[in-house]
C-alpha cells in the first residue's frame, strides 16, 4: 500500500508534473503487455528529474527509475520527496518486485555512461520532460528582471557560457540562428537593437527588456520567449535532445517505450521527426498519432502546463 504523499505539501512547492494520468496509463499498458512484473520490475529512466514527480509515478507503478539531472538542486529535491514515499510503501518481503531508485547530476547525453556504471544494459522506457522546473524559472540568476548579469545555467559548475555573456559577445547571426530556432517572429530586428545597444556599452541584462520594448518589439512579450531562446541556448537543450534521442537505440528493450514531453514548438519538431524516423526505418510504430495535451480539468488545476505536448514511440525492434 502507498500513502498519500502530494505535491506542494511540507515546506516544498514542487514542480506541477504534467499529464501524469496519460503518463501512468502508458506504464501500465507496458506492464500489462509485457508481463514484465512477474520477473522484475520496468526499468525506466526519467533523463530529466527536476522534482521527481514523474518519477514519483513512475515508481507507484512498481518501476525502477534511474534519474538524472543536470541541475545538482534538483537532486536533492527529488531525492529528498522520493526518500520519503519510499519509507512509506509497504513492501512485502517476498514481493518479486524489488525496485529501486537511483540518480545522478548528469546532462542527459551521459545516459549510455551512467547505465553502464550501474549495471543497467537496457531500460524498457526512456522518459524526459524538457526544459526547466517552474521554481528555476523563477530563480534570480535564471531571470533578467533586476539584474546587471544573468547566469541561466543549470548546472554552475560547468563551464560554459551564461546568458549574459552569449548576449554580449554572439555575432548578430548567431543571435538572428538562435531567435530563428526559438521561433520568435521578427528576430532580426530584436538582433538588430541588441547588437546596436550592446555596442553602447556592453548589456546589462536588466535592460533587455527596456531594448526590446522600446523599440517598438511590442508584439511579444518583450521578454519572455527571448529569454526562453537564451536559456535553451545556454545550456544546448537542442543539442542534448539530439543527443538523448541519438542514443535511444542503443539503451532500450525491443518492446520498450519513449515518453516525451515538450514545451517548446521546436521540441516538439524534434520528438517528431525523430519518431517519424524511426518509423520509417521499420524499428517500432508512433503511438501518439497527434501529440496528447493536458485535458480541460487538469487545465483548470494547472494552468501553467497549457503548452505542454506528450509522445510515445513503442520501439519493437531493435
Ligand atoms: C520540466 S523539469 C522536470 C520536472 C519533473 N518531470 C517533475 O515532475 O518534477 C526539467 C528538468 O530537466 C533538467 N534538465 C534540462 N536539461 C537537461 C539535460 N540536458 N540533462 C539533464 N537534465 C536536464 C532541468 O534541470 C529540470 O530540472
Amino acid at each position: 500500500m502507498i500513502k498519500k504523499e502530494g505535491c506542494g505539501f511540507g515546506m516544498i512547492s514542487y514542480h506541477p508534473s504534467a499529464m501524469t494520468v496519460e503518463i501512468k496509463q502508458f506504464v501500465d499498458s507496458l506492464i500489462c503487455d509485457s508481463g514484465y512484473l512477474n520477473e522484475r520490475s520496468l526499468r525506466v529512466v526519467d533523463a530529466t528529474l527536476g522534482d521527481g514527480g514523474h518519477s514519483e509515478v513512475f515508481l507507484k507503478c512498481g518501476c525502477s527509475v534511474l534519474g538524472l539531472d543536470m541541475d545538482k538542486e534538483s537532486i536533492e529535491r527529488a531525492q529528498k520527496r522520493l526518500n520519503k514515499i519510499f519509507k512509506n510503501i509497504d513492501s512485502p518481503q517476498d514481493s518479486l518486485n524489488k525496485f529501486e531508485f537511483q540518480c545522478f547530476q548528469s546532462r542527459h547525453s551521459q545516459i549510455k555512461k551512467i547505465m553502464k556504471k550501474i549495471g543497467w544494459k537496457k531500460c524498457d522506457i526512456v522518459f524526459a520532460d524538457l526544459g526547466a522546473r517552474l521554481d528555476q524559472l523563477y530563480r534570480e540568476d535564471m531571470s533578467f528582471h533586476g539584474v546587471e548579469e544573468a547566469d541561466m545555467r543549470f548546472d554552475k559548475s560547468e563551464n560554459t557560457l551564461t546568458a549574459s555573456e552569449i548576449l554580449n559577445s554572439y555575432s548578430e547571426a548567431q543571435l538572428n540562428k538562435i531567435f530563428k530556432e526559438s521561433g520568435i517572429k521578427g528576430y532580426k530586428k530584436i538582433t538588430n537593437e541588441i547588437v546596436r545597444n550592446r555596442h553602447i556599452s556592453s548589456m546589462p541584462c536588466k535592460h533587455l527588456s527596456e531594448v526590446l520594448f522600446e523599440n517598438g518589439v511590442k508584439r511579444i512579450h518583450p521578454s519572455t520567449k527571448i529569454f526562453m531562446a537564451l536559456r535553451r541556448e545556454v545550456n544546448r537543450e537542442s543539442q542534448e535532445l539530439d543527443l538523448l534521442l541519438n542514443s535511444i537505440l542503443e539503451i532500450i528493450r525491443a518492446g520498450g517505450i519513449g515518453v516525451f514531453l515538450t514545451w517548446h514548438s521546436a521540441e516538439d519538431r524534434q520528438v517528431k521527426t525523430f519518431y517519424k524516423k524511426m518509423e520509417r526505418m521499420g524499428f517500432g510504430e508512433i503511438v501518439t498519432k497527434k501529440p496528447i495535451q493536458p485535458n480541460e480539468s487538469e487545465l483548470a488545476r494547472m494552468p501553467q502546463v497549457r503548452s505542454a505536448k506528450l509522445r510515445v514511440f513503442k520501439f519493437n525492434k531493435i
